[in-house]
């Protein structure tokens, strides 16, 4: 294994709020990111590299140890499966909730609940645990659409200011859960890495705390 360390980042809104995270933590990109078409990048730290992938594909990435670190959203962790990774730390951003919402006033769903969401995984794991029997329908965006549409009885999905709910007549149910960016760590890097590695997490969580 080499003595480098690739890290892995979301591209979209998390890496706008990270690029500021790394860079109180002493990490700064030798390129502008959102300028370049590059998709590797060094950093001014000689050993440290980032990569800039979709936010879905970081939990693959580190846990394949393709890169050795990831910032990845709580729901993306949740639907993608933790084997094979460390969360050490949770970076406290891009911060929104896991909801399931649904038209305002509507009728009680039919017996078996439509649901269109992304997040497949943790759809049906919720209402399993709930004990309501749910369809999930696999969509790969605009959800609040889909109940409007009759696709679907609810949706789970992303809420922040519920600015996209209430914009289509819909309105949140139950939280899922709460979620943040979290550091990802391959569980093989973290052993045999570990000089580089435990440094830069000591860097981040400082830059963390600071911002409390
Ligand atoms: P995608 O294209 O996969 O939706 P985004 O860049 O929109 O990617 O979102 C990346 C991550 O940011 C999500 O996995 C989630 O953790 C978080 N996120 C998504 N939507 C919001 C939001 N409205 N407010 C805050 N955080 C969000
Ligand atoms: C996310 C999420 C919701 C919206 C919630 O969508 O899927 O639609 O933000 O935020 P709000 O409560 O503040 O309105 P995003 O803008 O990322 O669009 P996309 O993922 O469908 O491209
Ligand atoms: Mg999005």
């Amino acid at each position: 294994m080499s003595k480098q360390l690739i890290l892995a980042l979301s591209k979209g809104r998390i890496l706008d709020e990270t690029l500021p995270l790394l860079a109180d933590a002493g990490i700064t990109p030798l390129e502008d990111l959102g300028k370049s078409r590059k998709l590797l990048f060094d950093t001014n730290l000689p050993d440290v590299k980032l990569v800039v992938i979709r936010a879905t594909d970081v939990p693959t990435y580190v846990q394949l140890g393709a890169a050795d670190l990831g910032l990845a959203g709580k729901d993306v962790l949740l639907e993608h499966g933790a084997e094979g990774l460390y969360e050490p730390l949770d970076l406290e951003i891009a911060r929104c909730k896991l909801m399931t919402a649904g038209i305002v006033g509507a009728a009680p769903a039919r017996a078996r609940r439509r649901v269109a969401t992304k997040f497949v995984n943790i759809a049906r794991r919720y209402y399993a645990e709930q004990g309501i029997q749910a369809e999930v329908i696999k969509l790969y965006g605009a959800m609040e659409l889909a109940p409007l549409m009759n696709l679907a009885d609810e949706i789970v999905d992303i809420v922040d200011t519920g600015n996209t709910l209430r914009a289509n007549g819909m309105e949140p149910r139950e939280l899922i859960a709460s979620i943040s960016t979290r550091l990802v760590a391959n569980k093989a890097a973290m052993t045999m890495k570990h000089e580089r590695i435990k440094p830069l997490i000591a860097r981040l969580g400082e830059a963390v705390a600071a911002r409390r």
